[in-house]
Order: structure tokens, then C-alpha cells, then sequence
């Protein structure tokens, strides 16, 4: 991901003009349809899954999205305008945060800290002894309020560490103070000791939408003052994890392989001093000092290392952890002699995630997981082609690859470094362009050299539709808000393509995830997921993600097709199961108009397809510019159960008519 924009050029769409070349016996050809002749003994084993990024920051889609915390600038560390390189700790504003009661100051001050890691903190006072005082957080976006059981905590002393008794209540109200949506008393006795104070409460219907703040406030008076830090507010989590439930369990719904975190740019920080040091991101919550954000606000690292992995693991997936390898965003790298720490930290880390006994295990044991985790996969640095990352990429990343490799040999280690092969084990490469882009890419990788050095495609997206032939379509008018139909199909054809060469590419994910659409909070887009406080929306990029991540195969079928494809407008990816006990063909029709195609098996060792348990998956739309939104969530959303009678014919060959702009997916059992 780039964080400004360069002019790139685009490919121009061959599909028109590849027509012009056809001879005449293709035409009729085309003119019966399709007709595919697939082998049916396999070619080659297919690695190829369909992964997750999760790139932490932006769009407010970790600290305001996947973290379920609800208290936006809970330990008063969200610094004033768009983050910059300013990483200091003790910076942060009252953001967020407003007073309650007219007679009320909220003071942020540096006088006796909660922690070192969260040195500031608000003291709370009153002129007034009879009006109501205290302090309301507005969310990210307001608050969801649904009949379940909310899980408040926050730090309190008395503001001159005097002994003072203030009765609060803590509770969600709507932003216009008519409606208590819940409501607890607490009887704060304080003293100049920092104090822990938790409660729950329960609401006993839903709020009609999220315009709701949060509140601890008084009747009358705040004694002689309350300073508070660390506010935080949790609803109902994923599986007893720190994820937001429909976020999470819309990624589990992929059947993600590989999660690749954390980010991406927000991995690299915008400078030296705020990259991602995992051990800030451990242990108690109050020793987290966090970081200046890359793309917004302050990283409370409330979803820290451990965090994401648990997460990972409950989702049967597995981390694609990204190390750090010496490069910022404010394109400066560590010097060659002052690489040492950092290779440091990256052992101890996978020590720390590893090891079965010695001290890094007992370091992850008391912070509450005894067993190992499993981690095959390391990614060394980020998009290391950028900018000017290439110039020091040479003595930076051999360093960080030798130290791991000797220390941890089964680790796989991915190399962020497409452009110049170097005999790496695997690479990572990205690609955001046009819906033809991604079409004409369907075959790229058929030629590539197999020598051993594997790819992945962990950051891939569609971002603009093409329609005006942007020079820069990072900020050209054709920029997609949200995935579109076609943006969609695009993808999933360039998908096609990299399961068909599953030998070569173990996995690809879309990236970013998250759009937090709350005004403010979201810096790219389009995006997989959008979401504010209380809904989100799958896109159509979405649901084609999904579908490879449902349909897995593990063998390859090579198929002749009577019309090339990208001349037809049609574009297969035939495989089976690693039994043999089915065959899976997928196929997206990315005309206008319907298309008749068949599928025959060739070969074959006895085995037939039988109709009896036969499934289709099928997604498609008349409208190519066409997105899921807040609004329309279900613009586009597919279909599925038996294949429909009569599509597989008694010769054993399947005749389809694929609609126009459609995505289908065909299994049928093998006898
Ligand atoms: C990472 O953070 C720890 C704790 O703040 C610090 O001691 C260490 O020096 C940092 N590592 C590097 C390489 O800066
Ligand atoms: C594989 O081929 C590429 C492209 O020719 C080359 O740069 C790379 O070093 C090779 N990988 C290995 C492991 O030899």
C-alpha cells in the first residue's frame, strides 16, 4: 500500500481488440459456446489459499473496528490532527471527550502518572458543589446499544491525592441525554493511589441507532476532583477474544489459511521511532504505551501480538507474521551498523511465540498462554520495492533473513521484495489496479519460472474502475469508494489465475479489510468490509473472497478451451480434492451478456461425475458498477444449492448458461 500517490501506468484492455484478429472457424466456435475439456487426471498439487490481511490503523479498522473497545481515546493519547512523526508518549488531547455539566474542567495533566506507558491522564473538577459533573466519550462514530452485557473498567485517584467519596453513575445514554440506556452507580472512594474500578450493565432493548454517548458523570459536584485514565468499555467479544463479534466472524467466514499481521505500512510506522516493537504490545494493558498511527490517531496496541494471535488460532487459521526489516514511511532505513536490536527483537519475538520452555516461554505463560503458537510463516519487511526502501534493501534484509533462518530453519520467510529476485524462499507482491488490469492478468503467472521461489499476493484490490483512464489511479476520478460488480469479477478472474497456478502461489489476500465509514475515520478505500458502531457491509469483493476460501481445492486440472479466454470473456479454474472425491470448476463470465459454455472430462481412469449431491455457486448482477452499501447491502450477494436439473447431461458433460457479469461455482462428486 502507498501512502501517496506516484502516476502508474495503466494496461490497456486487449479484450476488444483481440477480436479483431479471430479467423473465422473460432467465431463458430463461440457461436455454440465455451466448450472446456478438462483433464481428468490432475496436473500438479495446488497450495493456493485464500488469506487475510489485517492491515492494523488504517481506516480505523483495528482501534475503532476488529479492537472491541468502544471508548475512542480511552487513555488520552489521540494526538491533535492526522498522525506525524511525532512519537512521544504524553501527547495526546482530550479528543473525543467532552464535559459534563457547565460548571465542569476537564484538565489533561502529566502529574502523577497511571503508568509509565500512559503518563497522561484527566482530572475532573467542579466549581459548582450541586450540579452534575463529570465527562462523556462520543465512540467511534456513537455507540451500538443492544440488550447485552457491557464491560466497563477505568483507573481513578483523587486530583490533590486527598481521601474524597464521589458517587458516579457510568452508563450509555443517547446523545441527547432522553433516553438511559443503562445506567450503574459506583461509590468511588478515592485516595492518592491509583484505583481499578469495573462494573457491568445490561440495557434491556436496543437503541434505534448509534447516536449514543457514554457517560460518568455525578448528580452533584465531583468532590474535591477525580482524575481518571484508562476508560474502557467492552461489549460481548469473538470467542472470548478482544475482536468485535460480526467483524471477526465475517473473517472466519472466508476459511482464511494464512492472516498476515500486523500491517503493512502501519508495521513500518512513519518513522524510525514508531514501528512496531512487539514488546509494547504485550501484557498488561496499562503497561501498553502504544504508538503514533501511519494512517490515523494513536495505536493503542490493545490488539496486541498475543490478541491477534489468539484470534488467528480461533479461526483455524495461521499468522503470516510481519517483522519489521528497518524501513520507514518517512523513507528513511536503520543504518547497516544499527540493525543489531532490531534483528534482536525480531528473535525474541518468534522465541517469544515459539519456544516450548526457557524464559521467553515463561514470559508468554504469565501472560496467560502456556502452549506454543504454530507459526510457520515470517514476512521480512514491508512492499521493501518502495520508494527508496530498494537502496538499503540489500544490506538490511540478508541480516534479518540469516538470523531467523539459523535460529528458526523451518521457518517459510517471505521476502516483501518482488522486483529484484534474489533466490528468495517465497515473495510477497501486491497489486491495486483496474478491472482490466486484473483481468488481463489471469495468466501471468503461467510462465513465471518454477525454481523454487513461491508467491503470495497478500495485498490485492481493484481501486479503480478504469472508466476514465485516470493517469494515476491512486488519485485519478475513476478512485472506487466501495468494490464494484465488475472490481469484483476482476478480482476473481485474476484469483482463477492464481489457483490455476497453485503449484507457484500459495495464497492472496484483499487488502485493506476495513472501512470504518464513520466521517473522519476512513483514509483509502474501496475496501472488503465497511462498517460504523453498530452494522457492517460485506462487499462483492468480499463474497468472491469467500467463495475460493469455501470451494479450496488441491489438485489442478489443466483445461483446453475452443475460445482462448480472454477472447471469449470467460475464464476458468478447474480442481479436485485431495481424495479425488470431487471436482470443483469455477468460472466468471465478465460480458454484458449471457454465455453458453461446457465442460467435459477427458481421460479420466473410470471414474464419472455423478448429479446426486452436485452444488452451484453463483453470484452475479446486470449492473457492473454496482456495490454493497451501508445503504444496499445486498446488491449483490450470491446464491447457493443444487445444481439446477438438466445442467449435467447424461454424457456426463455440464452445460451452463452463465449469466451475464457472473461469478459460478460448480462441485460435483466424482464415483
Ligand atoms: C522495543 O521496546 C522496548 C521496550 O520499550 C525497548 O526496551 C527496546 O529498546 C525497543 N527495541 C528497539 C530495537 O528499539
Ligand atoms: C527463480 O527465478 C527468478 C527469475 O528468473 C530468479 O530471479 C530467482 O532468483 C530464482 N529463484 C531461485 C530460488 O533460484
Amino acid at each position: 500500500m502507498r501512502s501517496s500517490s506516484f502516476a502508474l501506468a495503466t494496461l490497456a484492455l486487449t479484450l476488444g481488440q483481440s477480436l479483431l484478429g479471430v479467423d473465422a472457424a473460432a467465431l463458430d466456435t463461440r457461436a455454440s459456446g465455451q466448450q472446456l475439456t478438462v483433464n481428468a487426471t490432475p496436473s500438479k498439487k495446488s497450495q493456493f489459499g485464500v488469506d487475510l490481511f489485517i492491515e492494523t490503523n488504517i481506516n480505523s479498522g483495528t482501534d475503532g473496528g476488529l479492537y472491541a473497545e468502544l471508548i475512542n481515546n480511552r487513555a488520552f493519547q489521540v494526538p491533535a490532527g492526522a498522525p506525524t512523526g511525532n512519537n512521544a508518549l504524553g501527547q495526546g488531547t482530550l479528543a473525543s471527550w467532552s464535559k459534563v455539566g457547565a460548571s465542569t474542567s476537564l484538565d489533561l495533566t502529566l502529574q502523577n502518572p497511571l503508568s509509565h506507558a500512559l503518563p497522561k491522564s484527566v482530572a475532573v473538577t467542579s466549581s459548582a458543589k450541586n450540579e452534575a459533573c463529570g465527562l462523556t466519550n462520543s465512540g467511534y462514530g456513537g455507540f451500538s446499544v443492544k440488550p447485552q452485557k457491557y464491560d466497563l473498567s477505568f483507573y481513578a485517584r483523587s486530583v490533590d491525592g486527598k481521601p474524597t467519596t464521589v458517587k458516579v453513575k457510568a452508563g450509555l445514554y443517547s446523545a441527547d441525554r432522553s433516553r438511559t440506556w443503562t445506567e450503574q452507580t459506583l461509590t468511588l472512594q478515592l485516595t492518592s493511589e491509583w484505583k481499578q474500578f469495573k462494573a457491568s450493565m445490561t440495557p434491556t432493548a436496543s437503541a434505534p441507532d448509534t447516536n449514543n454517548v457514554f457517560s460518568i458523570k455525578t448528580a452533584a459536584g465531583c468532590g474535591s476532583g477525580m482524575q481518571l485514565n484508562l476508560v474502557s468499555l467492552f461489549p460481548p467479544t469473538w470467542k472470548g477474544t478482544v475482536a468485535r463479534a460480526d467483524l471477526a466472524q465475517a473473517l472466519a467466514d472466508t476459511k482464511p489459511v494464512l492472516v498476515r499481521v500486523p500491517g503493512g505500512n502501519d508495521l513500518e510506522g512513519n518513522s524510525i521511532s514508531a514501528w512496531f516493537n512487539w514488546t509494547n504490545a504485550v501484557g498488561d494493558v496499562k503497561n501498553r504505551p502504544g504508538r503514533i498511527g501511519t494512517w490515523i490517531g494513536w495505536n493503542t496496541e490493545g490488539f496486541g501480538l498475543l490478541e491477534m494471535m489468539d484470534m488467528i488460532e480461533k479461526m483455524g487459521a495461521q499468522a503470516v507474521l510481519g517483522i519489521y526489516a528497518g524501513y520507514s514511511l518517512d523513507k528513511k532505513a536503520v543504518p547497516k551498523d544499527q540493525l543489531g536490536p532490531y534483528i534482536e527483537s525480531a528473535l525474541n519475538q518468534l522465541h517469544f511465540l515459539l519456544d516450548t520452555s526457557g524464559k521467553w516461554a515463561d514470559l508468554r505463560a504469565s501472560y496467560g498462554r502456556a502452549a506454543p503458537y504454530k507459526l510457520e510463516h515470517v514476512e521480512i519487511g514491508n512492499e521493501d520495492w518502495i520508494y527508496n526502501a530498494p537502496d538499503s534493501w540489500p544490506y538490511r534484509y540478508p541480516p534479518f533473513r540469516d538470523a531467523i533462518a539459523k535460529a528458526f530453519p523451518q521457518l517459510e520467510l517471505i521476502a516483501s521484495s518482488p522486483y529484484s529476485f534474489q533466490g528468495q524462499q517465497a515473495i510477497d507482491q501486491h497489486d491495486y489496479n483496474t478491472p482490466s488490469w486484473f483481468i488481463d492478468a489471469y495468466d501471468k503467472m503461467d510462465s513465471w519460472p518454477r525454481n523454487g521461489t513461491k508467491i503470495y499476493e497478500l495485498e490485492y484490490a481493484v481501486i479503480n474502475s478504469g472508466l476514465t483512464n485516470d493517469a494515476d489511479i491512486y488519485s485519478g476520478k475513476s478512485r472506487l469508494q466501495h468494490p464494484t460488480l465488475i472490481a469484483a469479477l476482476a478480482e476473481a478472474t485474476f484469483l482463477l489465475g492464481a489457483e490455476r497456478n497453485g503449484d507457484l502461489c500459495h495464497g492472496a489476500a484483499y487488502a485493506p479489510i476495513f472501512m470504518n465509514e464513520v466521517p473522519g475515520l476512513t483514509q483509502w478505500t474501496p475496501d472488503l468490509i465497511s462498517f460504523d458502531a453498530g452494522r457492517s457491509v460485506k462487499s462483492i469483493s468480499y463474497y468472491v473472497q469467500q467463495a475460493f476460501g469455501m470451494h479450496r481445492i488441491d489438485n489442478i486440472h489443466d483445461v483446453k478451451a475452443s475460445t482462448p479466454p480472454k477472447q471469449a470473456g470467460l475464464f476458468h479454474s478447474v480442481g479436485s480434492d485431495a481424495a479425488g472425491s470431487r471436482i470443483t470448476v469455477k468460472l466468471v463470465n465478465t460480458k454484458s451478456s449471457a454465455q453458453s459454455a461446457s465442460v467435459r472430462l477427458s481421460g479420466g481412469g473410470g471414474k464419472k461425475v455423478s448429479a446426486a449431491g452436485a452444488q452451484q455457486w453463483q453470484l452475479s448482477g446486470s449492473n457492473a458498477q454496482a456495490s454493497n452499501t451501508m445503504g444496499q447491502p445486498n446488491t449483490v450477494v450470491p446464491k447457493s444449492g443444487a445444481l439446477p436439473a438438466g445442467a449435467l447431461q447424461n454424457d456426463g458433460s455440464l452445460q451452463m448458461t452463465l449469466p451475464p457479469y457472473s461469478f459460478t461455482i460448480v462441485t460435483l462428486p466424482l464415483a
